[in-house]
This record gives structure tokens, sequence and C-alpha cells, in this order.
């Protein structure tokens, strides 16, 4: 895995998200899906914190994911819900990827 979009996708968004985040069921109307993860995610309020963007390009501290992914959210669970959690090392390379601009 790389600290780009498309392999956190195909690593880490569609083999373990789209269980729950697809269709128009998705949790907090949150589809990260291939085909729409990207809008969804970058530049987006959060529905539970609406103050901070899911991801903020080049701040992965204050990108909502991050606080999901890493368990210091401040509304509801952290993700994958019920786990198991993303390890350290794979959730690096999400903050890397904000940090260096959330590209496409
Ligand atoms: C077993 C189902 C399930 C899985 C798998 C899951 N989620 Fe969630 N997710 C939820 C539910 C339910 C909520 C809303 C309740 C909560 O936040 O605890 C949620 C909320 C969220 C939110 C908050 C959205 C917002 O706009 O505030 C984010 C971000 C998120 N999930 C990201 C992820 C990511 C990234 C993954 C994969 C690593 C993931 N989730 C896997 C069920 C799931």
């Amino acid at each position: 895995m790389t600290a780009t979009f498309s392999s956190i996708q195909s690593h880490v968004f569609t083999p373990v998200c789209t269980a729950c985040h697809s269709g128009g069921a998705a949790p907090q109307g949150l589809r990260l899906d291939a085909a729409n993860s990207f809008t969804m995610l970058v530049g987006v309020s959060s529905a539970e914190v609406s103050a901070l963007k899911r991801v903020a390009p080049g701040d992965a501290d204050n990108s909502y994911l991050v606080h999901k992914l890493e368990g210091h959210q401040s509304v509801g669970a952290r993700m994958p819900f019920g786990g198991p959690y993303l390890d350290a090392g794979t959730i690096n390379l999400i903050r890397q990827w904000i940090n260096n601009g959330a590209l496409k």
C-alpha cells in the first residue's frame, strides 16, 4: 500500500469500509465505494461534527476521517465500526495522503 488515493481505495475503502458505507443506506450518507468516495470525503463537512471536514487537504490532524480511524472522534464509534481497527502504518499512509494535499 502507498499514500495515494487509488491505493487507499483498493486496500482499505473497498475491502473494509463498503460492507457498510455503500448504497442509499450508507451511514451518515458516506459512500466509500470507488465511484463515490473521493467526492464524499475531500472538502466535505462531516455529518457528525459539521465544523470539521471529513478530509481537509493538507491537514490530517483536523480531518474527521482520521479522528474516526484513530479513535479520538467526539461523536459515535471508532471505525471500522466494531473493529478490527486499521494498524498504525495503514493510518499513517492515509495521514500522509491527506497531508500531501489529498489528491485524486
Ligand atoms: C460495520 C459497519 C461499518 C463499517 C465496516 C465501517 N463503518 Fe463507518 N460508520 C458506521 C456507522 C454505523 C456510522 C455512524 C455511527 C458512528 O459514527 O458511530 C459510521 C460513521 C462513519 C464516519 C462519520 C461520517 C460523518 O460524516 O460524520 C466516518 C468518517 C466513517 N464512518 C468512516 C469509515 C471508514 C473509513 C471505514 C473503513 C475503514 C468505516 N467507516 C467502516 C458503520 C461502519
